[in-house]
């Protein structure tokens, strides 16, 4: 399968490394900034493979490569634009996360995808940790009986040296802050786990101590699940001195799980009322990851692979990507109004906190 790179910054590691694990044929990379291109390739001992080719355009690089998949790793700002384009050429896309910065963005994406039957995959990949798959497997399965609550805690460490090596993190319109950027994968974990019917969200939101961006640098959330279930959100980029933890707790009246490591990614406690043999495994559960991105690309990569050759939907569909994005959304609302934001959001833009701090 025909496929093409763009965006080779930080993440893009993470996509060169699933797109080889997957035995795609990496036909084109994209780059602004053809250095860029340069180091991505050298990294992963591509540099002298001529049959990839280099283009700074994607347009251009989708009009003459014909790639069958694309995978999206630029500013998040540039994410609607681009995969737009290419949904409408008929280019299958995974979307780094968040999917895009706007709910009318993201509903342009899921409608024209479904109009054009292009599979399209927001890149939360943390969904295929395997604590996490543990997890999923349990609520699937009615293990915790009736949810109480929930929460996510992502505390880390952000500092100067981080943001500057863009300018457009942290801004508005491209990146959102610590809860659009840092938090997103752990927000769409909790709606997942906690049944994604979402009655309202009360956040408040801070610019504590990064007051050289725009967005804030931590945030905190109350939300209301349909099911009667209740949430909270902590997230972060101001702990000092480094990463503490990405951390989910689910406590149901059956059950009880806390996940944890850097980005959920070890199980700390499993206990459920109908424990049998097979859940000692899942007791001590670590499963080992490089950074805090995790493994995850890998199996996203193949489940999108997989669901283009037997035309289904993704696993981590683009409703998944919206929702994510809509929860955080709506925390930001919550900061702006001062009151609780009843969901379904029907429009609200990251740009539409301007000026906030
Ligand atoms: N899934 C994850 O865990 C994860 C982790 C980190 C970042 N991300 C997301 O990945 C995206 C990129 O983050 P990053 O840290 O790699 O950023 P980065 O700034 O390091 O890389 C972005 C790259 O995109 C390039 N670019 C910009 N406009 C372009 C265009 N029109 N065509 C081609 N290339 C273009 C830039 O030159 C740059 O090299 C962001 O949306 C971020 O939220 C996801």
């Amino acid at each position: 399968m025909k496929y093409a790179l763009i965006g080779c910054g930080r993440i893009s590691t993470n996509h060169m490394k699933a797109a080889v694990n997957n035995g795609l044929e990496i036909v084109a990379v994209c780059d602004i900034l053809p250095e860029k291109m340069e180091a991505i390739l050298e990294k992963h001992g591509l540099a002298d493979d001529a049959s990839i080719k280099r283009y700074t355009c994607y347009k251009e690089m989708i009009e003459t490569e014909k790639p069958e998949l694309v995978s999206i790793a630029t500013e998040s700002g540039k994410h609607a634009e681009i995969a737009l384009y290419c949904i409408e050429k008929g280019v299958h896309c995974i979307i780094e996360k968040p999917m895009a910065m706007s709910i009318d963005d993201a509903n342009k994406i899921i409608d024209l995808a479904e109009e054009k039957n292009v599979k399209v995959s927001a890149c939360h990949q943390n969904r295929f940790n395997v604590a996490i798959q543990e997890l999923r497997k349990a609520v699937e399965a009615d293990r915790f009986g009736r949810i109480s609550h929930g929460s996510i805690h992502v505390r880390w460490n952000r500092n100067k040296g981080y943001y500057d090596q863009a300018p457009w993190r942290g801004t508005w319109a491209e990146d959102g802050g610590c809860l659009m950027n840092q938090c997103i994968h752990g927000i769409d974990l909790l709606r997942w786990m906690m049944g994604d019917e979402v009655e309202e969200v009360y956040g408040t939101t801070r610019q504590q101590f990064h007051d050289y961006l725009e967005a804030e640098d931590v945030g905190v959330a109350v939300v209301k699940f349909k099911n009667g279930a209740i949430g909270t959100i902590e997230g972060t980029t101001n702990v000092y001195p480094k990463n503490l933890e990405e951390t989910l707790y689910i406590f149901g009246e059956n059950g009880t799980v806390k996940i944890g490591g850097t980005s959920t990614n070890n199980i700390d406690v499993w206990d459920f009322a109908d424990e049998t043999e097979a859940d000692q495994a899942n007791k001590n559960l670590q499963e080992q990851t490089s950074n805090v991105y995790g493994n995850g690309h890998t199996s996203l990569f193949a489940d999108v692979m997989d669901a283009i050759k037997n035309d289904r939907k993704p696993y981590v569909e683009t409703v998944a990507g919206r929702n994510a994005l809509e929860m955080i959304l709506a925390i930001y609302k919550s900061q702006r109004d001062g009151v609780p934001t009843k969901l379904p959001l029907t429009e609200f833009a990251s740009t539409d906190m301007a000026n906030t701090f």
